[in-house]
């Protein structure tokens, strides 16, 4: 779709103002950016997410902001259509106002990203946000279950499950708009707090684990892809998650097929092997 313009904030409000779902997929390389480009997705999201299903991390937490920009810089050269947005990692930004500035334009001016997301919806988080905007960096807000914060949550658990609970998570949101917030995230959380933030805010809600009612979805590519299927891998795919695919299964059949014919020599055979000397040298070498 390489004539198809580029996502824009713009554009994406006229989406969402004529009603239409948004559709967001995260990307950490330059080939999972190609394919989500191709697809006409509307959102890259180079998600923290990157700590667990490309580095092998159990949580979002050990993720650097150099590890991201590299990320970023890689999805940036593969995906030249979609909005592109990076995750500020655990760590990059809670400090002060200042430091999410320096780690946000980092990921603008080093990373190739058109906005930031950051977790949460505290007054320091908000004052954050608000900060980021005045500074002339979008940000995509992100409430409901905030993995950065699974030290205090206690787990990968759902929120808003209780009446004070999801009042919080649909004043938290509203806070963020307030802020300048141009899109939010609302993961794990009934379909209901997420339907309550969608009628609260007149910004796009991306919803993850948080049913229908939201203006998109987001789901992170590896679940979307089944790339981890095999039964002994400790990492489970989210409930969820819908698994469009079951690429781990064509990959790890690809990877056995290849070790069964190297091993039995049938590859390369003459097939793969293209380059020749001419018939005279060919003698004096054998
Ligand atoms: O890091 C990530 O993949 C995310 C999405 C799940 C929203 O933050
Ligand atoms: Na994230």
């Amino acid at each position: 779709r390489p004539s198809e313009p580029r996502m824009t904030l713009k554009r994406l409000r006229a989406k969402y103002d004529a009603g239409e779902r948004i559709s967001v997929v995260t990307a950490y390389d330059y080939p999972s950016a190609v394919h989500v480009d191709m697809a006409g997705i509307d959102v890259a999201l180079v998600g923290d997410s990157a700590a667990m299903v490309v580095h092998g991390h159990d949580t979002t937490l050990p993720i650097t902001l150099d590890e991201m920009l590299s990320h970023c810089k890689a999805v940036s050269r593969g995906a030249t259509r979609p909005l592109l947005v990076g995750d500020l990692p655990f760590g990059s930004y809670e400090q002060s106002s200042a430091q999410a500035i320096d780690a946000a334009t980092r990921m603008l001016k080093e990373g190739g990203m058109d906005a930031v997301k950051l977790e949460g919806g505290s007054p320091s988080r908000v004052q954050t946000a608000k900060a980021l905007v005045d500074s002339g960096i979008a940000v995509m807000g992100h409430v409901g279950l905030t993995p950065q914060s699974i030290s205090v949550l206690g787990g990968f658990r759902p929120q808003g499950r209780s009446f004070e609970t999801a009042a919080q998570v649909v004043e938290r949101a509203m806070e963020l708009e307030r802020a300048g917030c141009f899109a939010i995230v609302i993961e794990c959380v009934p379909r209901t707090v997420a339907a309550a933030v969608t009628a609260a805010v007149s910004v796009p809600t991306i919803g993850i684990g948080a049913g229908d009612a939201t203006s998109g979805q987001v789901l992170v590519y590896h679940d979307l892809l089944g790339f981890m299927q095999h039964p002994h891998h400790a990492k489970v795919t989210p409930k969820f998650c819908k698994q469009y695919a079951n690429v781990g299964e064509v990959i790890t059949g690809a990877l056995e097929r290849f070790k069964t014919e190297v091993e039995g020599g049938e590859f390369p055979g003459m097939s793969y092997s293209p380059y020749r000397v001419s018939d005279e040298d060919s003698n004096r070498l054998v």
